[in-house]
This record gives C-alpha cells, sequence and structure tokens, in this order.
C-alpha cells in the first residue's frame, strides 16, 4: 500500500454514487485537497488502496473487498442502507449534515403539512369532478402537528411549522427542549404524544427499533381522521396496516415519499388510492456544492484525527 510521509497510507476515496455529482467532487477534491486520492465508481483501482468510501448504495461485501476500509460517508442522512453490525469495528459511519438536506426537508415537510391541512386531495377530487363546494376551514392554531423524531431534520421542521401557528410536539428516544415545541420522550410518553397529533410526520431513522412504527396500534391512538406524512423511511411503514386505518377512517390521507419497495410495484395499490399522495423519495437531497463542502469538511477533521461530523453511534444505530 502506498505510504506518506507520515507513513501513513495515502488516503484514497472511492465514490459511489450519482455521476455527475461524483465529477464535480472529484474537481472539488483536486482543488482543495490534492492529497487525497479521488476514484470515481466503477473505476476502483487497487480495492486495496481505498480508506474512504461515499456511497448511496455500498458495493457488496464491502469488508472483504475493501479490507483498508476506514470511514464510510453515506451521501445521504439516513445510514440504513448499511450493515453496521457486519462492518469491523474499526470502521467509521458517518451520515451527511447538509443545511440543504434541511432546507429541502423543510420545504417538503411544510408543503405536505399544509396541503393536508387545507384539504388539498378533497379539492382536487371535487375538481376532477367538477364540485364547486367549500369546506369548513380549520386555522393552523386548532391543527396539532406531531414529529416522530427530533434530530436535526425534526427540529428544524417543528420550527418552520410552529412560526405557521400549527401546535407543534416532538418524540425523540432522549428529550429536547425546544422553544414552542412539546417535547416527548420515550416510548413511556409515545401514547401521550400520538393522542395529540392530528397531522403525524415520521422523520425517524430506521433502526430495529423503529421498523414498522406506524403500524395498526400507533394509527388507533392518533385522533380520529388523522393524517400522516412519511418521509423517513419505507421501512418505517406497515402498509397493510395504513390501508386498513384508511379504510376504516381512523387515518383520513397519507402523503409518503418513502415505500418499502422504491419504485413500487405497478399494481401496488398507493398509485391510485384517492387519499394516498405519492412522490418518489425527493424530500430532501444533497447538493453538490453544500454536500461537497460537508465532505470535505469532515475529511480534514479526519486525517487530524479528530471526530467527524455526524459519525454514526454503534450502540444506538443512528
Ligand atoms: P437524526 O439527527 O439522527 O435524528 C433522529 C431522531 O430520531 C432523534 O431525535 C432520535 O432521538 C430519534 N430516534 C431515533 N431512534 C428512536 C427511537 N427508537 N425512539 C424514539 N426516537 C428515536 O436524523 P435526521 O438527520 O433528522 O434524519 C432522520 C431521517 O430522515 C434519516 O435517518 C432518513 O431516514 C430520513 N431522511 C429522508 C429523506 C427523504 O428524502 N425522504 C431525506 C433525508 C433524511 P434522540 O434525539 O434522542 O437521539
Ligand atoms: C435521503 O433519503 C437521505 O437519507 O438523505
Amino acid at each position: 500500500m502506498a505510504q506518506n510521509a507520515n507513513s501513513l497510507p495515502t488516503p484514497t476515496l472511492l465514490y459511489k454514487s450519482s455521476v455527475e455529482r461524483g465529477e464535480a467532487w472529484r474537481s472539488q477534491f483536486a482543488r482543495e485537497m490534492p492529497e487525497v486520492e479521488f476514484r470515481l465508481w466503477p473505476d476502483v483501482g487497487d480495492p486495496l488502496k481505498i480508506t474512504h468510501l461515499v456511497a448511496w448504495v455500498p458495493p457488496d461485501n464491502l469488508p472483504e473487498t475493501f479490507p483498508n476500509l476506514r470511514v464510510i460517508f453515506s451521501v445521504g442522512a439516513g445510514v440504513d442502507q448499511f450493515e453496521l453490525e457486519s462492518l469491523p469495528i474499526t470502521v467509521k459511519l458517518v451520515r451527511m449534515l447538509d443545511p440543504s438536506i434541511t432546507q429541502g426537508m423543510v420545504e417538503y415537510v411544510t408543503w405536505a403539512v399544509l396541503s393536508l391541512h387545507r384539504e388539498t386531495p378533497v379539492y382536487l377530487d371535487q375538481q376532477r369532478h367538477r364540485c364547486w363546494s367549500e369546506r369548513y376551514w380549520t386555522a393552523a392554531e386548532e391543527r396539532r402537528v406531531g414529529i416522530l423524531g427530533m434530530g436535526n431534520l425534526g427540529q428544524a421542521v417543528a420550527r418552520s411549522l410552529s412560526r405557521l401557528g400549527f401546535p407543534v410536539a416532538g418524540w425523540s428516544r432522549s428529550r429536547h427542549e425546544i422553544p414552542g415545541v412539546d417535547c416527548f420522550a420515550g416510548i413511556g410518553e409515545l401514547s401521550r404524544f400520538l393522542a395529540r397529533s392530528d397531522i403525524l410526520v415520521c422523520l425517524l431513522p430506521l433502526t430495529a427499533e423503529t421498523h414498522h412504527i406506524l403500524n395498526a396500534h400507533t394509527f388507533a391512538q392518533l385522533p380520529q381522521g388523522a393524517m400522516l406524512v412519511n418521509v423517513g423511511r419505507g421501512g418505517h411503514l406497515n402498509e397493510v396496516d395504513l390501508l386498513k386505518a384508511l379504510d376504516s377512517g381512523q387515518v383520513n390521507a397519507a402523503v409518503l415519499d418513502v415505500l418499502e419497495n422504491e419504485p413500487p410495484g405497478s399494481d401496488h395499490v398507493f398509485w391510485n388510492h384517492p387519499r394516498v399522495w405519492l412522490t418518489p423519495h425527493v424530500a430532501a437531497s444533497t447538493r453538490v456544492e453544500s454536500g461537497c463542502k460537508v465532505l470535505l469538511d469532515n475529511m480534514r477533521l479526519d486525517l487530524a484525527g479528530m471526530p467527524m461530523q455526524g459519525e454514526v453511534s454503534r450502540q444506538a444505530g443512528y
């Protein structure tokens, strides 16, 4: 393996995601960190030289193929696509803390909540049926929003919705204190949180603990006719339970940006469901410029032997 002056291996970064962004990042690295060798998938070169990986979907057999890997950077905020338990303990996993992701998520959830709040699905349906009919208007202050996950994204979304006048609550593992937001913590406070959530937004990471957290038991604890926005991961939602809850009216409508299988099969019932809106996992994504800055900053921290921003806790799994 190539050695640098301090006899550490030359840092070699393998990028495996969208080619357009990869080429931009390679040029940026050449300008700002020429000491890092930047490889664009599938041009891996000698796999033994790879010390850092940037990926959305990781290559197969990571530990065996890249035995000298030290750091994996997710190009997204989520890291559930990497099997943390199967990675050697020496490999660090880092999620992307790109301010553009936060901005995109705030925009998307604000759009979804306002659309549900102002009954856009109903009015679109009425238009299709040439029906001009006014419905009773609910003020934002009467529509309680609950956010599952009070992390980087949940907190930003909570602040934005709170500014619009919605009574906002958040639920997380540990308790947070956010001005203007009612904060609930832990499984023991989940029922109380759900009982006051007219619109439920899921912004949790997908872990063994949060898998299928959006299930019949959860829906039953929401106020009747509650609405759902899932922007976490498809694995958070039990789709069969949602369909039943929509049929019974327990859940009135759902905006789903993520699904268990993306894209869903052409016969998936959600495609034509009158009270389900689908978007193709576009709520928020890493932007070329801001994402590269985050990556460069983290590379500098890592090469200086310092902790990086967004390191995933092996214990928590996110
Ligand atoms: P984050 O900063 O890690 O925050 C995660 C939050 O979830 C924290 O508040 C955490 O509690 C809470 N949490 C985790 N496990 C929990 C549990 N078992 N019970 C209760 N609360 C739990 O993550 P983030 O950056 O906000 O991102 C959240 C997720 O959004 C990502 O993992 C990804 O799946 C999704 N995402 C989707 C898109 C999209 O385009 N659809 C884009 C970006 C991200 P603590 O505060 O106590 O740690
Ligand atoms: C997108 O889903 C992300 O995790 O950034």
